[in-house]
């Protein structure tokens, strides 16, 4: 049983991380990151649907059986495109956080920090819950050009925007998961959408026992990469920020 997993560069790495850390080598493993066409923040609805088309096609190429978005960005768009165009099944993490909020009742408001493009969609208001939108278009160009250092800069000024009554953020892009550490969870409560895909990955569809069975018998993990543009040191930041 072969995941894919598919990003504008890096950040999706969260996402595949956190499957893994679950699952080990029960499945095989397909990153996709498009670093050709990084940002997907700055991009309109139009070139999302676009890009992700052109993902689906290598997918199904590469003959996986379900594709994980692992994009806040473009799976927001992911509802105006027919799924019945490809053999498998795409799981989006936008979906994922509407879930999680159908079953976890929230009064107070929760911070969104996400791309401008996520944040244009409004999407987000289908939540359910009340939500303070920050749009972080700095942070993405940093990582996926090798500056971790300037990117955190970045997402610590942007958490100084959000107002002090709001102690919940949602790390509403795979990149920022990345960035987060002892010190902000000291302050926050974060909800990452890489943990709630992959948790709610565990709880249904893995736990179908006709799927168990087709699930790898392998001891090593099976996993492949495929940016759209990568030099040496772009690949060194994607294993280091993977590191399993
Ligand atoms: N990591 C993606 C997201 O979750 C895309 C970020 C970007 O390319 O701007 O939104």
């Amino acid at each position: 049983m072969r995941l894919g997993f598919y990003d504008s560069g890096l950040g999706g790495l969260s996402v595949l991380k956190a499957f893994i850390e679950r699952f080990g080598n029960k499945f095989s493993y397909l990153y996709y990151g498009d670093s050709a066409n990084a940002p997907y923040g700055d991009k309109n609805p139009e070139q999302l649907i676009s890009l992700m088309k052109n993902i689906f096609e290598y997918m199904q190429e590469q003959e996986v059986d379900i594709v994980v978005s692992a994009c806040n960005t473009s799976s927001m768009y992911l509802q105006d495109i027919d799924k019945d165009d490809y053999p498998f099944e795409i799981l989006s993490l936008f979906e994922a956080m509407k879930k999680f909020f159908e079953s976890h009742e929230t009064s107070s408001p929760i911070a969104l920090l996400a791309t401008q493009a996520s944040i244009n969609s409004k999407r987000y208001l289908n939540w359910g819950v009340e939500i303070f939108p920050v749009a972080c278009p700095r942070i993405v160009p940093f990582m996926e050009s090798g500056h971790l250092e300037s990117a955190k800069l970045a997402f610590d000024e942007y958490l100084s925007s959000v107002p002090p009554k709001i102690k919940t953020i949602i790390i509403g892009c795979t990149h920022y998961s990345f960035l987060v550490d002892d010190e902000h969870r000291q302050k926050y409560n974060f909800l990452d959408p890489a943990e709630i895909i992959a948790s709610q990955f565990a709880d249904s569809i893995y736990a179908d026992r006709s799927f168990m069975q087709k699930t790898n018998k392998s001891d090593e993990l099976d996993l492949n990469f495929h940016f759209t543009k990568a030099d040496q040191s772009y690949v060194q930041t994607a294993q280091s920020l993977l590191a399993v």
